[in-house]
């Protein structure tokens, strides 16, 4: 039985997984306090964590019908995200393994949202290519049958999540826009405004700031009256562009690699077009649902399935990363 503890952003997530990748609980308690910033504040989330952390991991237990004492592992988000919010989950994890003598697993949350499709009843089980698209980071990888991943390509500048936030903005929708931006985009013609899906990045690399830019000019050129008028035309076809230059890249990828396995997670996963757009691609394709997509912690639990627990002398001294930062070097 593996408690998993995730809290590199505004989530605050505790899962019960047991050995064979099946959720006996997925608790998310989503914050909900950052809406009217238009963005996720560090301090607050943290804070929040705080607040939340323990309720969510006794839910979690409780939900599954298991005690601490049912845990043989516990597992945890390392990093990447936010430090401060990470800490929280962290020392909650560190507290919980020393105290109770269970082994701890540190769990980079990237991991985490690339084996999401390994848990019941998906049971995607490498190898296979890897499209991850969420709020901070997009890229594809190959992962091997021991589930060890290798970046085969990456963005260049902005995540697609980030992309899909940044339109939902222009377009006046709340923050996180991605669900927002479907919905609206729902009523409008995708094909009704050509944006660009970076083509001309060549390989497996991909860039959504052009796609971003073109549509603050394409607004601007509207005029705000006519572009209030086209506001699901505009979202439906930005949403498409943002599909297509996942998908292309996608299918450069499956074709380098001679794979016919694909595995996506990450938030812009649970999004409806893309999902439909890629399962219609001529291979196996494994796709979470919703909430396995977006953070959650059965995900960091799949990963310590596969990965060794920490020697019991090395928890006290693991320290979180924080976005753009790699895992610090175990204290000797
Ligand atoms: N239905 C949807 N359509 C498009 N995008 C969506 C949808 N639902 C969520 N998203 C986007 O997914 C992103 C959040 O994904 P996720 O929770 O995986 O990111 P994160 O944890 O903040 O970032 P990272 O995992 O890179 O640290 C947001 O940008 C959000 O707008
Ligand atoms: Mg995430």
């Amino acid at each position: 039985m593996i408690l998993g503890i995730e809290t590199s952003c505004d989530d605050t997530c505790a899962a019960v997984v047991d050995d064979d990748g099946r959720i006996l609980s997925n608790v998310i308690s989503s914050q909900g306090i950052h809406d009217a910033y238009g963005g996720v504040v560090p301090e607050l989330a943290a804070r929040a964590h705080v607040e939340r952390c323990d309720l969510v991991v006794a839910d979690a237990l409780r939900t599954a019908g298991i005690v601490l004492d049912d845990v043989d592992r516990i597992a945890v988000t390392q990093g990447p995200g936010l430090v401060g919010a990470l800490l929280v989950g962290l020392q909650t994890a560190k507290a919980l393994a020393v105290v109770r003598g269970i082994p701890l697993v540190p769990v980079d949350h990237l991991e985490g949202h690339v084996l999401a499709c390994t848990l019941a009843p998906l049971s995607f089980d490498p190898p296979f290519v890897a499209l991850v698209a969420s709020g901070g980071h997009t890229f594809l990888a190959r992962v091997d049958d021991d589930g060890r991943i290798q970046e085969l390509g990456g963005t260049l500048d902005d995540a697609a999540g980030e992309a899909v936030d940044k339109g939902a903005r222009l377009l006046g929708l709340p923050y996180p826009g991605g669900p927002a931006l479907e919905r609206l985009a729902g009523d409008g013609d995708p094909t009704a405004f050509a944006f660009p899906t970076a083509k001309g990045v060549k390989g497996l690399d991909l860039s959504f700031a052009g796609l971003k830019t073109s549509l603050l000019y394409r607004i601007r050129d509207m005029g705000e009256a006519e572009a209030e008028r086209h506001r699901a035309d505009l979202a439906a076809s930005y949403l498409h562009a943002v599909v297509e230059t996942l998908a292309i890249r996608v299918e450069r990828a499956l074709e380098a690699t001679g794979t016919d396995r694909l595995a996506v997670g990450g938030g812009v996963a649970a999004n409806g077009p893309l999902r439909e757009r890629l399962r219609a691609l001529p291979a196996s394709v494994a796709i979470p649902e919703r909430a396995l997509c977006t953070d959650n912690a059965a995900m960091i639990a799949a990963v310590a399935l596969r990965r060794p627990a920490l020697a019991a002398g090395d928890v006290p001294g693991l320290e979180a990363y924080g976005t753009g930062q790699r895992p610090p070097a175990p204290v000797a």
